[in-house]
């Protein structure tokens, strides 16, 4: 098989997302199907685990079919079957591992279960078909926040990550506070346009010298007193100030680090996934700091940021690429390490 030809089918439900896609060669979409719940869990203000995998079952069938229509193939065409198997809510996995598991053992296709955030990473081979390893990946999602530098295809190094709360976690909690609704981060993305971002100067949580790990927890908390403490000061409260300003710290922090970890480990390319990476505060400041130390930055578009099935096909056909192929016993893993 011509690995350009290869065909890939992807399935992602590791949250609140169904998402069925077919991907030719690794780097080409030819179809990306994604059931969103959120507005589902919206009245929540949060995802609910067990109302997720209901939908996830609901959904699965049409999305698996849609999925190949657009793409104009069948099952007999499609020649490796590539799912989410960790991290994520284990009822969520579960839907999507069972369903793989039917299709490749009914057509007789190879499965090959992977890494969400590998797949995050991967979303950048799909927007920018001439990138290729080595670079360093900055990862902020709703579950991560990573400084990874990854050698190969198949070959990372976990620099750094958070020690408490995820970036896009931090974000969400913020909205809340500010009551701006779930999904927080694109709401206070938003409100932030039209805020100061020096209205209030949050401190920047770096940790020791040279430390690639980081702290968001301290933020949030720091965003909460703020506005407890001129709530009994009766004075008025800024939302779109506090959002700006917020963003700001913990951005200043994001890019300085990534910065400092691409240098340091000699790579002139930093590439950035996640559902945060579709901040635009975050893309603004990063080009900036790119162009200033001469490097390459890389982003995919919003659509491939957040949760999708392309981007763990194109991770899936890297990994069978590399020989790596799951047996029929695939477990779901909430807490897979990366
Ligand atoms: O990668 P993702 O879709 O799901 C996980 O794997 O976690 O990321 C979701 C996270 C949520 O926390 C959401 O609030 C955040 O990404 N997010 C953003 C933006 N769009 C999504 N955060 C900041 N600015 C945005 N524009
Ligand atoms: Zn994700």
């Amino acid at each position: 098989m011509n690995e350009k030809e290869l065909l890939t089918l992807g399935i992602e439900t590791s949250c609140d997302e169904t998402s069925v896609a077919v991907v030719r060669g690794g780097r080409e979409i030819l179809s990306n199907v994604i059931s969103s719940q959120i507005e589902i869990h919206k009245v929540f203000g949060g995802v609910v685990p067990e109302i997720a995998s209901r939908h996830h079952l609901d959904n699965m069938n049409p999305v698996i079919a849609e999925a190949l229509e657009t793409a104009g193939v069948t099952f007999a065409d499609i020649d490796v079957v590539g799912v989410t198997k960790g991290p994520g809510l284990v009822g969520a996995l579960l839907i999507g591992i069972a369903s793989a598991k039917a299709i490749a053992y009914a057509s007789k296709k190879p499965l090959v279960g992977v890494h969400h955030i590998h797949g995050h990473i991967c979303a950048n081979y799909l927007a920018h078909p001439q990138l290729e390893p080595p670079f360093l990946a900055l990862v902020v999602s709703g579950g991560h926040t990573n400084l990874i530098d990854v050698k190969s295809y198949d070959e990372y190094e976990v620099l750094g990550g958070t020690r408490d709360d995820a970036v896009g976690e931090a974000f969400d909690k913020v909205a809340r506070v500010l009551g701006l609704g779930y999904p927080g981060g694109p709401n206070v993305d938003k409100l932030a346009r039209e805020g100061n971002p020096a209205a209030i100067p949050f401190k920047r949580v770096y940790l020791e010298k040279d430390s690639l790990d980081f702290s968001f927890s301290g933020i949030k908390t720091a965003v909460i007193n703020y506005i407890h403490t001129q709530e009994q000061k009766k004075e008025a409260i800024n939302p779109a100030d506090v959002a700006a300003s917020f963003q700001m710290a913990v951005m200043d922090v994001i890019v300085d680090k990534s910065i400092y970890a691409a240098r340091q480990t000699g790579n002139h390319k930093i590439v950035m996934a996640g559902g945060v990476a579709a901040n635009s505060m975050l893309r603004e400041k990063m080009e900036q700091a790119a162009k200033n130390n001469n490097m390459e930055l890389y982003y995919p578009p919003l659509i491939l940021c957040t949760d999708n099935a392309a981007m763990i096909a194109c991770a899936a056909h890297y990994r069978y690429k590399a020989g790596e192929v799951s047996g029929l016993d695939l477990d779901a893993y909430p807490g897979l390490k990366i």
